[in-house]
């Protein structure tokens, strides 16, 4: 729900996790800032995928290429004359839309109808309820789903083919009214490119106009012969990279889910051309186990598979999440053929081509790419963290369940009392130091102890050692749970191993 997400980018701010840019100057839209808690998890998230990516497959490396790029690139990979979104403006109420969006808001009402019958029937039919035959059977539920698939194909064809004409007259068909105004006065849909362009140097004219990269893949691409040949890889094999990618997005809305400067995670799988459906499959279930099993809840989680396939796919499926908003695009898995190799082949003049000596032949390699965005991905353990509750005592807290390994402090070091005689200070201390190389620890002698853990619920810190006078006699501390608010007591000698074992680090 909106207000949901209000709340999460209330509580972003508070916290030091997100601030609007530039904010003192009352922020620039679409532009944010990552504070000292919100650079802790997001550099978590891009260490997380980075192993599970690179270190953990002996056939996939990293590089980071440069944001900049020779401006015939965007030519070749087709943004320069088709990365457009279709726009329309509301004649009265003066806004604009981009067409696309307006339709799938409105597919979304059917989707809601279909949850609430399912809702429905979960409820009257309890442990005997199969959702799969539901589904299946229900007449409401076909008939909705009837609906969805016909303006979904319908908006896909029209995309397809840039058929502006045919975009508008089905935003008409369908009654759709201006969010703002109710008004259905609308003008003619058209084109609007994505890519924010500068100048290289100091003369302004046409030739020396570059663009920022709208996509972080054809650092990758331009860079695949490189890699394969130092690094001596054989196909299949991948490249992956994390870095910025920029675009002019006309509705940028909805906190960090649509930004026009984000972060993307990217990986190009290069396989023997025939092979592709299968490594797009295998990479479809290796994306959405990833997902899984981080702990966010597996039912937040759909795949979405596209009827209508951008310039370079020929299959392409979304990992959806649950976002505050509803289900949304979290992650984008695409075959993207040998489009991108061979447009470059023909504008560079350069063989993009793979030897192969099993085969004993050249071939320019198919591609399936992963690509998720890390704010998004941000965005998707916030909502999934943020929880209010009512304790025992009738008190209430805000707390983060951010998963121990994403959390931006595993491990919070409080002693009792901050008085230098009590003693306490210098034994927590102590303790920090030991701990600090295998966690990332923070120390708080500041306000009573249980406004404190307060403070470590909120910004998500799964567990906090507290030092009391019975640790300076037998040195033991006590570990909290930030869930389940559990206590135990443990030996400050055995207290890595034990944290070691319940954050499973
Ligand atoms: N190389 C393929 C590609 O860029 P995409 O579906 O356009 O595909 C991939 O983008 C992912 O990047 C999306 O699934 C989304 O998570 C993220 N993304 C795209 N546009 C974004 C934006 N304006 N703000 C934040 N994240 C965005």
């Amino acid at each position: 729900d909106d207000n949901l997400l209000k709340k999460i980018t209330a509580h972003a701010k508070e916290y030091g996790f997100i601030f609007p840019s530039s904010e003192i100057y009352d922020g620039l839209a679409a532009a944010y800032d990552y504070g000292q808690n919100g650079v802790e998890l997001k550099n978590n998230i891009k260490q997380y995928w980075w192993k599970s990516m690179v270190q953990m497959h002996e056939n996939i490396v990293g590089i980071d290429a440069s944001i900049f790029m020779h401006p015939t690139t965007w030519k070749a990979s087709g943004h320069v004359d088709a990365f457009n979104d279709p726009l329309i403006d509301n004649k009265d109420s003066k806004k604009r839309y981009r067409a696309d969006v307006l339709i799938e808001e409105h597919i979304a009402k059917y989707e809601a109808k279909i949850e609430k019958e399912v809702t429905k029937a979960e409820k009257r039919f309890g442990e005997a309820f199969d959702k799969v035959q539901f589904l299946a059977t229900n007449p409401n539920v076909l008939r909705n789903q009837a609906k969805i698939d016909e303006i979904e194909n319908r908006l896909g064809t029209s995309l397809e083919k840039g058929d502006l004409a045919d975009i508008k007259a089905l935003i008409e068909e369908l009654g759709i009214a201006c969010p703002i105004s109710g008004s259905k006065n609308w003008t003619d849909v058209r084109q609007f490119n994505l890519m924010f362009s500068t100048e290289l140097g100091s003369v302004a004219d046409d030739s020396n106009k570059i663009y920022l990269r709208p996509e972080t893949a054809q650092g990758i691409f331009v860079n695949y012969l490189n890699v394969q040949k130092t690094g001596r890889m054989k196909i299949p094999f991948g490249i992956a990279q994390i870095g910025k990618a920029f675009r002019n997005e006309i509705i940028a809305r909805q906190f960090i889910f649509r930004m026009r400067e984000f972060e993307q995670m990217e990986m190009q799988f290069f396989v023997k051309p025939g092979e592709e459906m299968e490594w797009y499959e295998s990479w479809k279930e290796k994306r959405i186990n990833w997902h899984k099993a981080l702990g966010l809840g597996e039912d937040n989680y759909r795949f979405h598979d596209h009827i209508n396939l951008a310039h370079y796919a020929n299959a392409a499926a979304d990992i959806e999440f649950r976002f505050p908003m509803g289900f949304k695009e979290l992650e984008g898995i695409h075959s993207r053929t040998d489009f991108d190799l061979k447009a470059h082949e023909e504008h560079s003049g350069k063989k993009l081509q793979f030897f192969d000596t099993v085969e004993n032949k050249s071939y320019v390699p198919y591609v399936i790419e992963t690509s998720i965005g890390l704010d998004r991905m941000f965005l998707a353990v916030l909502s999934a963290a943020y929880t209010e509750e009512t304790l025992e005592d009738g008190s209430e807290r805000t707390v983060l369940k951010i998963p121990a390994a994403l959390a931006p402090y595993q491990v919070a070091v409080l002693p009792l009392l901050k008085k230098e005689d009590s003693g306490l200070p210098q034994k927590a201390r102590e303790i920090m130091s030991d701990l600090k190389f295998d966690f990332n620890c923070q120390y708080d002698e500041k306000d009573a102890i249980g406004k404190r853990y307060r403070r470590q619920d909120a910004i998500g810190t799964p567990f906090c050692v507290t030092v009391d006078h019975q640790t300076l006699e037998d040195n033991t501390v006590t570990i909290r749970d930030r869930d389940d608010l559990s206590q135990i007591r443990v030996s400050v000698e055995e207290l890595k191993a034990k944290l070691k074992e319940v954050t499973s680090l």
